[in-house]
């Protein structure tokens, strides 16, 4: 499995070091259009790979996507990332440009690659992949609600005290602040539903926190987050890798389902070799469904600043 990593930055770097760590990949190519850059951090990666006990051959390039040729998959990262008291919406501008251009350079290279995109906005930006790069609907997957998720199941535990490992939960919709959707109704510890545990006041909580996750890391670090964007990549490379079958909340393209059509947002999928296998149907309560609705508005919004 040839993975490529497009943007060396933050969250680039911590993806290709989170699939290498896992030891799942052959190769992971990483690409910058900084002079030098992606080819210092492979150098820095693959001087762990003898520490943290990996074979995968991490190697770096400037812009050369000749060296991209033949991925199985590819995740772009390249853009702009929010500073503080931004939306994600904002990157808008900058960002569309880049992975245009970033998407037509992958797929000229690799035609059946598996593109995951990461850059903000991220479901406009995945709408723009789906528009621009020919590739099958399967083909293309926005990482959002993985990352939302693992940040409700953070907070979730951090209610329940209890460890991460004893809850389970879910977040689907936009990839926004005020977008995203954590379903409490399905959140659970150890397969008792989570309101049984919680007020309906910490239930608000988790969930506000939840929507603000990104917004709380931007403060605190100047930038936006790395360490579980990036673990939030790796898994989905690593579904796809392994042909695993995993049902995660992504963003792809919707013809139908959940009453949207010709827009891409969160919702479960089963990812495996094929990308995405399967948009799984899932029961939402009315006042999910309407949320969902609300949240569909504002992305189409955002996708209506798009030009292509
Ligand atoms: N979807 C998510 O859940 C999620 C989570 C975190 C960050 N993000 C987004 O991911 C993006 C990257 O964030 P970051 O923190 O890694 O930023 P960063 O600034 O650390 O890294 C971005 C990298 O992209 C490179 N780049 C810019 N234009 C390029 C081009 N045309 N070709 C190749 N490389 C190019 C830059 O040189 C830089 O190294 C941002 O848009 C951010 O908002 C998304």
């Amino acid at each position: 499995m040839k993975v490529t990593v497009v943007g060396a930055g933050a969250v680039g770097a911590s993806c290709a070091e989170y699939i290498a760590i896992k030891n799942f990949c052959s190769e992971v190519v990483l690409l910058d259009i900084k002079e030098g850059f992606a080819e210092g951090k492979a150098m820095d990666l693959m001087q762990t790979a003898s520490l943290n006990g990996f074979d995968t051959k991490i190697t770096g390039v400037t812009s050369d996507y000749s060296k991209t040729a033949g991925s199985d998959v590819a995740v772009i990262t390249s853009g702009i990332p929010r500073k503080p008291g931004m939306t994600r919406e904002e990157l808008i501008g900058i960002n569309a440009g880049i992975v245009k251009e970033v998407t037509e350079n992958l797929v000229k290279y690799s035609p059946n690659v598996i593109i995951i995109v990461v850059s903000n906005p991220m479901d406009t930006m995945a709408y723009l992949v789906h528009k621009t790069s020919g590739l099958p609907k399967e083909r293309i997957i926005g990482m959002g609600g993985a990352l939302d998720s693992a940040r409700f199941k953070y907070r979730l535990a951090e209610a329940l005290g209890c460890p991460i490992s004893d809850v389970d939960g879910m977040v689907i919709a936009a990839h926004s602040d005020k977008g995203m959707l954590p379903l409490m109704s399905k959140a659970t510890r150890n397969g008792v539903p989570a309101t049984d545990f919680l007020s309906k006041e910490q239930q608000n909580y988790v969930i506000e926190e939840t929507k603000v996750g990104g917004a709380t890391l931007t403060k605190l670090l100047g930038t936006s987050a790395w360490y579980a964007p990036g673990a939030a990549v790796s898994a989905i490379v690593q579904a796809i890798a392994c042909d695993q079958k995993k049902m995660i909340p992504c963003s792809v393209m919707l013809n139908g389902e959940y009453g949207e059509s010709d827009i891409c947002m969160g919702v479960p999928v089963i990812i495996g070799k094929n990308g995405v296998e399967k948009i799984v149907n899932i029961n939402l309560t009315d006042a999910e469904k309407a949320k969902f609705a609300d949240s569909a508005k504002a992305v189409r919004e955002v996708n209506g600043d798009l030009k292509f």
